[in-house]
């Protein structure tokens, strides 16, 4: 399954959306989160954290960048390339995307030099009020494997 779309209709269940989908994540994957301000990637990280069993609050890493849970069955990198746009310089952000973790990266189209070829993309669309729709696109086999646990 290449493309996916779910829907949520509160942040509680987008929490939920975010533990199915860390329980069922891969060592080294790559999740780019993109959508407008207040969308609900930083609350879909949160639940993916939860899914990996990091007990931490994952929090909008927006001031430092990059942020590491630990504690949990994969490594959470957690990174906000917001604050990185227009810089091309080599930051190291690089360092822990192939340590064996889970990289989450929001605004990713900021830092296009840390996509690797294989990724799961998340657009998130604001419907209306607490409505919120989830498209999951898979770059590569394994992320579309996870799609089918996800669907
Ligand atoms: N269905 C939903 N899914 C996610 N967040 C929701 C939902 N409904 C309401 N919200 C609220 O929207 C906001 C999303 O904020 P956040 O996750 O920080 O967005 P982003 O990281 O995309 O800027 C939170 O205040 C959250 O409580
Ligand atoms: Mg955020």
């Amino acid at each position: 399954m290449k493309t996916l779309i779910l829907n949520t209709q509160s942040r509680e269940e987008t929490h939920a959306l975010g533990e199915k989908l860390g329980a069922a994540a891969k060592e080294n994957m790559v999740f780019l989160l993109s959508g407008d301000l207040g969308a609900g990637k930083t609350t879909l990280t949160q639940g993916i954290a939860r899914g990996l069993g990091i007990k931490r609050l994952v929090t909008s890493p927006t001031f430092t960048i990059q942020k590491l849970y630990r504690g949990g069955r994969l490594v959470l990198n957690h990174i906000d390339a917001y604050r990185l746009e227009g810089l091309s310089q080599d930051l190291g952000f690089e360092e822990y995307m192939n340590d064996g973790g889970l990289t989450v990266i929001e605004w990713s189209q900021f830092a296009p030099q840390l996509i690797p070829d294989e990724h799961l993309t998340v657009t998130i669309h604001l419907l209306e009020e607490d409505a919120r729709e989830f498209r999951f696109e898979a770059a590569g086999k394994q992320y579309e494997e996870l799609l089918e646990e996800l669907a």
